[in-house]
């Protein structure tokens, strides 16, 4: 059993390699993270970092390769039923019963994880309150939208009252409403002292969610921190954007790198890293430069990404 001391994830040099007639893919190279109790903590990074592999393992579903993992003070290769009591997994892909309505899907759920049929019907009423899928209980799963398909499978997670929930990129393919009303009941959730684990390819739902988070590439971690923390140590307060015409940014690139620390060139702009951002665009516009068009903003942790990967995270 664990204490409150007990993290509720330790990975040390964690590694997944997946060995196939084509080869091996080394899918996590060694990570090492710990995630506290109450934290909600995530795992950002572009397509093929590793994050699923690395969920399915905390998850107790998927044997590591090497290294070690204790999940709430326990071992997934001994305790895989016991872990998978006591967290609550949402994974990428929705995998919601289509032959049930709404409620069943809850209800069979709970049932499998062999609560008493009295004591899922209640839970089952009070998950669909709280997802906002009341009215929608007797409907048919595909007749549901995205946003409630994801909502129906964050209150299936809930069925057992986790310490912990693991989120597989929770709003992938949203739109920007459904995503709000998913992070708003992951903020509920992390109030009532729930563990929130999740990964996500959107800087911006880091920054919302996240507590703390690594950002991941090819298998590796490369960064880890708060949103705050990571943008201090890794990018400047403010960015001028400024878009020349096709094909002028390298070449203007040159002649603005003295009124930045820094300078990106992406194909259809230049972005300069610097504490004032109103007076480097000042700058620019002094040297007889006119970009077509101009903004200044704060650094995010897409910047961050940038800035560690040379790469831009949603491509
Ligand atoms: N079952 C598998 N068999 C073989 N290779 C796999 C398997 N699962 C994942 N991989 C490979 O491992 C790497 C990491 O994949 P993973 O799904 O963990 O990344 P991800 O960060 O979740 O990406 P995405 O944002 O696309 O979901 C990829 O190269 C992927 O092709
Ligand atoms: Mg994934």
């Amino acid at each position: 059993m664990t204490d409150a001391a007990e993290p509720m994830i330790r990975a040390v040099d964690l590694r997944k390699s997946f060995v196939s007639k084509q080869g091996t893919v080394e899918a996590v190279k060694g990570i090492s993270v710990e995630v506290r109790r109450g934290e909600s903590f995530g795992f950002l990074g572009p397509n093929g970092a590793g994050k699923s592999s690395t969920m399915r393992m905390v998850a107790a579903v998927s044997p590591i390769t090497s290294g070690e993992l204790r999940i709430l003070g326990m071992d997934p290769a001994k305790d895989g039923p016991g872990i998978r009591a006591r967290i609550g997994v949402c994974p990428q892909e929705d995998t919601l019963d289509t032959e049930l309505n709404v409620a069943d899907n809850l209800y069979v759920y709970g049932r499998y994880f062999g609560l008493p049929r009295a004591d899922v019907r209640t839970r089952v009423e009070e998950l669909l309150e709280f997802v906002q899928l009341t009215e929608k209980a007797k409907a048919k799963v595909e007749d549901l939208s995205g946003g409630m398909k994801r909502r129906l499978t964050i209150a299936r997670s809930l069925i057992n009252r986790p310490d912990m929930l693991l989120l597989d990129e929770p709003t992938t393919g949203l739109d920007p409403q459904a995503r709000h009303v998913v992070w708003d009941r992951l903020f509920r959730l992390k109030q009532q002292g729930v563990t929130i684990v999740l990964t996500t390819h959107y800087m911006d739902e880091a920054e919302q969610l996240c507590d703390r988070l690594v950002v991941m590439d090819k298998g590796l971690i490369v960064a880890e921190g708060s949103p705050l923390e990571l943008i201090r140590a890794w990018s400047t307060r403010e960015v001028a954007e400024l878009r020349f015409g096709v094909g002028e940014h390298e070449a203007l690139a040159a002649k603005v790198a003295d009124l930045a620390e820094r300078v990106e060139v992406l194909p259809d702009r230049l972005l300069l890293y610097t504490s004032d951002g109103e007076e480097t665009l000042a700058k620019v516009h002094e040297r007889g430069l006119a970009p077509a068009v101009s903004l200044v903003r704060r650094s995010t942790l897409e910047d961050v990404f940038l800035r560690l990967t040379g790469r831009t995270l949603v491509d």
